[in-house]
């Protein structure tokens, strides 16, 4: 999808838990269908599109009580590989194709019925299933749960997450970035990712209060990207990974 969209999706994407009674359009489905296979083939990712949301989280054992009207959820499954960075760039990129097609969402790492999904997913040997996004369209006003979810999940923290190092000299470009990052869905809100701009480099890492499995760091680097206005590689250097930004920037 146009990442000029994607871009500005950022903006207005907030985790939504409360769906009305309504299945996603026929071209809602079609489009994020095709963004799966797209995105699937790009990353060798087996992100797979379940249709009836709602049986993922509905029965009470657990006490998972918090969604409402899930209409249909994106399995992110894959290589077992940690930090789980591409599920999280890949499951960002499809939350704002959502956004894009006025579908709301909530990233969902530990509140489902995980068994469940398992048993409806195709999971090839050595293939984990990370998480699921939530879809259905909510409505205007956040439902009471949802506003003790916001409460709870946004309590300030005693001190905000840094989010990067500030050097003198820093492009415009990356602080729209960092802008970016500042409004992605993380785990728990902890938004536990660093961002680095040194000697004409940018560089991410993840910080110890992760508790994401390293998928907040995948959705950072693509916030990032937007942001920014550039599109790039990363690649893994240590505890690091380092941006190299291709010539098409948007
Ligand atoms: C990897 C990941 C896992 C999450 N797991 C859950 C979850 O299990 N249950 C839930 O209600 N919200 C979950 N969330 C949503 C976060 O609570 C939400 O993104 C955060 O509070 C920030 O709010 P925002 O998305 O509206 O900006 C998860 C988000 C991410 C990125």
């Amino acid at each position: 999808m146009d990442r000029r969209k994607l871009r500005s999706a950022i903006y207005r994407r907030h985790s939504r838990r409360a769906f009305a009674d309504k299945p996603l359009s026929a071209r809602a489905e079609q489009v994020l269908k095709g963004e799966i296979a797209r995105i699937n083939k790009k990353s060798g990712l087996h992100i797979q599109y379940l249709a009836q949301g709602s049986r993922f989280f509905n029965r009470l054992a657990g006490g998972y009580g918090m969604f409402k009207n899930v209409q249909a959820v994106i399995a992110l499954v894959g290589p077992p590989d940690t930090p789980r960075i591409a599920p999280g760039y890949c499951g960002e990129e499809l939350v704002l194709a959502a956004t894009v097609l006025g579908v709301d969402s909530c990233w969902v790492g530990a509140t489902y019925h995980k068994k469940d999904v398992k048993d409806c997913v195709k999971l090839a040997p050595g293939e984990a299933l990370c998480a699921v996004i939530a879809l259905g369209y909510a409505g205007p006003k956040r439902s009471l749960v949802e506003g003790l979810m916001l409460k709870f999940a946004h309590r300030k923290p005693k001190k905000l997450p840094k989010l990067f190092n500030e050097v003198q000299g820093t492009p415009k470009s990356f602080m729209r970035g960092m802008e970016a990052v500042g409004r992605m869905p993380s785990a728990l809100n902890r938004k536990a990712v660093y961002f680095t701009f040194e000697r004409g480099r940018v560089a991410a890492a993840l910080t110890g209060g992760d508790k994401s499995g390293g998928l907040d760091l995948g959705i950072a680097m693509l916030h990032f990207e937007l942001g920014a206005g550039l599109a790039g590689r990363w690649e893994k250097q240590g505890e690091h990974y380092l941006f190299y930004p291709e010539l098409n920037n948007f």
